[in-house]
């Protein structure tokens, strides 16, 4: 393997190839680069302004999207108004909203996006095939596209390279030459369900593949992020297993940038040397960087890539020496357009004596012109990879090739705009010595189960299979001091299978809550007197108890509620943040601090618990709410009592395990599981109940507000009431709107554990010029996933909670036909609580189906003429939750964030899904009280503050006051 001795041995030959390369490169600039043109200028003033930079990057990316001349010409000034810009684009500034300015604008970027990407016509490739022939090399093709999220995009996607063979098996000598994304050829292309996603990809590819296996072609399969790379390289080995046809050459992308790569370069060649055939691998640096970077940032994940660039250029020499030390099984395309790398590259192959034609070199389009020119003339074999599409399939790789030749470390902007010294330019890579990462004091989300690494998903089964096999036993009643017999049973099923009994429970009656009331009064003093840390401290044992049992608490909520795999980790992680994050927050409330100075006094302020709290929690979120309901009221040092919903009992009593567990005295912390109508009730009537924490529908919310408003006889303090109630949430669909992101983030925020969250979409406001073509896409996105039981984790969606609610459902659904038009209706298994989702157009702002919360998979697409009357239409609702807008104009964006007043607005992302602390959550006017959970304020509901004032001045003596 070529370690660094052998490199050191070639930096002679490096450095001689690498100049003969740059002295031909440097005659020419790519166009990009060439300050001479109007592209050239704005690029020139893009590189040293980073604000300006990323304002054209969102204009380009908005642009295909815009219809109206007036549009394009708003949305231009929008992004590119602020700056001075000269040339054309300064020119067609001062245009105004001349229709002059949208052609203008629209030809430049045309002319910049044909640079990287052809149209998707016979001449142009028989152009571009005429061209590099010229060069000499030859051309691999890529057909790019918008993200697929539907099996016709999947299927246009396929046909899209099926016509491209075709085409370039008439046009070319050469046999075709193909890159694909697997992620393109199915709209369900997701890790967690690996045999079913390997499944829809390869029935898709079968085809395709039959052809090219007859063409002789050569069909990369490019790599993409991450998340997908095992599902990717499985499907690709699974390719290979089925294709084993000689004379066709399969390929698969790898990415230098990744540590474990070398891994999966020595399984490609320990493949092709056990099956005896020929395999190409590209080697790439990594096109997603950026991304992976951002996305484990955001998910508190590791970052599966490197950080120092000099790490990744060193291991892409390490890896090109280790493919070329495997020619007879291997044939290697180095890609890239690093000088460095690419001189490197060709001193190897030298040194090993590589044929000509045992490796090639390849490029992107219009990337690196002038290099490209170099490395033909050096006599390397070189490939061009050629990007077919239209400006709307194209503009994500556009933006991302735009991206790359002007960020600050590439090589292209090193080369050609900066024109660093060629011995910069050659230097080896020499990565810094690696930083041990400072550890993150503060409250950090616990990252969400990673599910696709294989482990995590083998975990997760195991602990379904593990929690199947202790189910189905009797939870006994026990309320300490009384041996009052149970008032029922109830038992415990599967919403997804009618006959499968998970357990039965005991239920209490009003006497257990009376005698449960009585045994917190009792244990209120002491528990209040308990020291801050030692409250603190047990609820940081109960989240570590609680990650401890993660998977199988999740795999409970699965079983037992009907949450799919990621839902059901979400709900947990949620659980474990309340716990740590209140806990922090009881700690800075701790103790006496001084109020505003007042000479000649002390006065002080304190926290104090404020008594019984009865915990009435509901049963969509079974471990999140109900945890972090009581977490807030335990630490502030109040008794409670958790009231489960009867949905939801099993994972509540694990709850209580974990808290007495973790050290929280059995009389500080009762379960009462009972009816809420009974036992709930009772609760909240009690006159020694202080305190009422309640999440659930508003009918029940404001019955609370109202019971627990009247004093009752015996009652000695007046009662507090948490209260977070339902939502019926509106997400804007502006005229600009990528509806790539607007399609998939609405799916999953009205569709999501079949529309039961309170922060689910139910209602959508589409601007009319998007209007249809979101309904039919959304429509078609939700046929692709078919309903079944969540435990099995190709099913993304599944049943409904209860018998009862299916029937309030689908009542909805035969009214919103009266009301409006039925877009779509699914299909679902017929066992089990199911609801076909359902989507409907036509509903108008007075239409029931439009004012009251349904919360089940029933969505309403509504109409707007403006974004300003869609506003108005979205807050034209008692509830005030979440709301979300899909828009890329700026003032629209502005005016959402101060006219559309929620609890939670999201703006350009889903609706559901909020994280403690950085997205406080809770709703105003019917939807709650106002004060957010997993916020600043929250925790302080739970307590009332006591000031004490002392007089200091004794005999005209003033002592110094505290802090002086
Ligand atoms: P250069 O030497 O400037 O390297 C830039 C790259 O370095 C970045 O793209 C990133 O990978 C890495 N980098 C940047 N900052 C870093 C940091 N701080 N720490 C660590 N690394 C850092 N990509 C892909 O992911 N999948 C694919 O299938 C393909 N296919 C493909 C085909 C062909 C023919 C080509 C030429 C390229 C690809 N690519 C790709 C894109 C490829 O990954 C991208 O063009 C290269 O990363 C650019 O590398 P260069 O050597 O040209 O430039």
């Amino acid at each position: 393997m070529g370690g660094p001795s052998v490199l050191h041995g070639l930096e002679g030959s490096i450095a001689e190839i690498g100049r003969s390369l740059h002295e031909r490169a440097l005659r020419a600039n790519p166009s990009l680069f060439d300050a001479r043109g109007l592209r050239g200028r704005l690029a020139a003033r893009a590189l040293s302004d980073e604000r300006l930079r990323s304002a054209l990057f969102h204009f380009i990316d908005t642009l295909p999207q815009l219809g109206s001349a007036a549009e394009v010409a708003g949305h231009f000034r929008a992004y590119l108004g602020a700056y001075e810009l000269g040339g054309l684009w300064g020119r067609v500034l001062r245009l105004g909203s001349h229709p002059a300015l949208a052609g203008a604008v629209r030809a430049s970027v045309k002319r910049v996006a044909r640079e990287f990407l052809i149209e998707p016509q016979p001449s142009a490739i028989r152009r571009v095939l005429r061209r590099l022939a010229r060069l000499p090399a030859t051309a691999t093709f890529d057909a790019v596209g918008e993200a697929v999220l539907t099996d016709q995009e999947a299927e246009r996607y396929l046909q899209r390279n099926l016509e491209l063979f075709e085409l370039l098996a008439r046009e070319s000598s050469e046999p075709p030459a193909i890159s694909v994304k697997l992620s393109a050829l199915t709209a369900r292309f997701d890790p967690l369900d690996r045999s079913g996603s390997c499944r829809r990809a390869l029935a898709r590819l079968n085809w395709f593949l039959t052809r090219a296996v007859e063409l002789k072609a050569n069909v990369t399969v490019d790599m993409e992020q991450h998340e997908l790379k095992g599902l990717i390289l499985d499907t690709f080995f699974e390719v290979l297993e089925q294709f084993p046809h000689a004379g066709w050459l399969p390929g698969i992308a790898l990415q230098a940038y990744a540590p474990d790569a070398l891994v999966h370069v020595e399984r490609v060649i320990e493949f092709a040397r056990t099956r005896r055939r020929r395999i190409g691998v590209r080697l790439v640096k990594g096109a997603y960087w950026d991304t992976e970077v951002a996305l484990a940032e955001q998910r508190n994940w590791p970052v599966p890539v490197f950080l120092d660039k000099a790490q990744t250029d060193q291991q892409y020499e390490l890896l090109t020496a280790r493919l070329f030390d495997h020619p007879d099984v291997i044939y290697p395309a180095i890609a890239g357009h690093n000088l460095r790398s690419l001189s490197h590259a060709i001193a190897a192959a030298r040194m090993r004596g590589l044929r000509r034609d045992a490796w090639e070199v390849q490029m992107l389009l219009g990337m690196a012109d002038p290099l490209s020119k170099a490395v033909a003339s050096e006599g390397i074999q070189l490939r061009v990879y050629v990007p077919v599409g239209d400006l709307l399939a194209g503009i994500a790789y556009l933006i991302r090739r735009l991206m790359e030749n002007t960020a600050n470390n590439s090589i292209l902007r090193q080369t050609y705009a900066e024109r660093r010294p060629l011995t910069d330019l050659l230097a080896a890579p020499h990565p810094a010595p690696m930083q041990t990462e400072a550890r993150a004091t503060g409250f950090r989300n616990l990252p969400l189960i990673d599910f696709s690494d294989p482990k995590s998903a083998a975990a997760f089964r195991h602990a379904l299979d593990a929690v199947r096999s202790r189910l189905g036993s009797t939870l006994r009643l026990n309320v300490d001091g009384t041996t009052e017999r149970a008032a029922g049973h109830h038992v415990c099923t599967n919403p997804a299978s009618r006959d499968e009994t998970l357990g039965v429970v005991e239920m209490a009656g009003v006497a257990h809550a009376d005698r449960a009331v009585a045994n917190a009064v009792g244990a209120f003093e002491s528990w209040r007197e308990v020291a801050v840390e030692r409250r603190v401290e047990v609820c940081r044992r109960a989240a570590d108890l609680m990650l401890a049992r993660r998977e199988r608490l999740a795999a409970l909520e699965v079983l037992e509620v009907g949450k799919n795999w990621r839902e059901a980790d979400a709900d947990v992680a949620e659980a474990v943040d309340y716990l740590r994050f209140y806990a922090q927050q009881m700690e800075a409330l701790d103790g006496w601090r001084p109020t505003a100075g007042f000479p000649g006094e002390r006065n002080d302020l304190t926290y104090e618990p404020r008594g019984v709290a009865a915990i009435i929690a509901p049963w969509n979120f079974p471990l999140a709410i109900l945890t972090g309901m009581a977490s807030a009221a335990l630490v502030a040092g109040n008794p409670v009592i958790l009231k489960p919903a009867e949905q939801a009992m099993l994972i509540a009593a694990e709850l209580h395990g974990i808290l007495l567990e973790a050290g929280v005295p059995p009389a500080v912390c009762q379960f009462l599981p009972g009816e809420g109508e009974t036992v709930g009730r009772h609760l909240v009537e009690h006159p020694d109940v202080g305190l009422i924490a309640f999440t659930g529908s508003r009918e029940v919310g404001l019955a609370i507000l109202e019971r627990a408003g009247r004093v009752v006889s015996g009652q000695r303090q007046v009662k507090r009431v948490v209260c977070e109630m339902g939502g019926k949430n509106a997400i804007i669909v502006d005229a600009d709107a990528d509806l790539d992101e607007a399609v998939l983030h609405t799916l999953h925020s009205a569709f999501g554990f079949q529309g039961q969250k309170c922060s689910a979409a139910s209602r959508v406001i589409a601007l009319e010029s998007v209007h249809d073509r979101f309904a039919s896409r959304l429509a078609d996105a939700l046929d692709c996933y078919p309903y079944g039981p969540p435990e099995d984790p190709q099913y993304v969606f599944g049943p409904v909670i209860s018998e009862q609610a299916r029937e309030r459902i689908e009542r909805y659904i035969e009214l919103g036909k009266s009301e409006g038009k039925l877009h779509y209706r699914g299909r679902v298994p017929q066992s089990g609580h199911y609801v076909a989702p359902a989507i409907f157009t036509g509903i108008l702002p007075r239409h029931r189906l439009a004012r009251e919360e349904i919360f089940g998979p029933v969505l309403s697409i509504l109409c707007a003429e403006s974004f300003a009357q869609a506003l108005d239409m979205a807050l034209d609702s008692e509830f005030a939750l979440t709301g979300g807008v899909f828009s890329r104009l700026p003032e629209h964006i502005d005016l959402a964030r101060r006219r559309f007043r929620v609890g939670n607005l999201y703006i350009n992302r889903r609706i559901t899904g909020a994280l403690v602390s950085a997205q406080p959550f809770g709703g105003i006017a019917m939807s709650g009280t106002g004060v957010q959970a997993g916020g600043p304020d929250y925790l302080k509901q739970f307590l009332w503050t006591r000031v004490v004032s002392e007089n200091t001045l004794r005999h005209g003596f003033v002592p110094p006051s505290p802090g002086t």
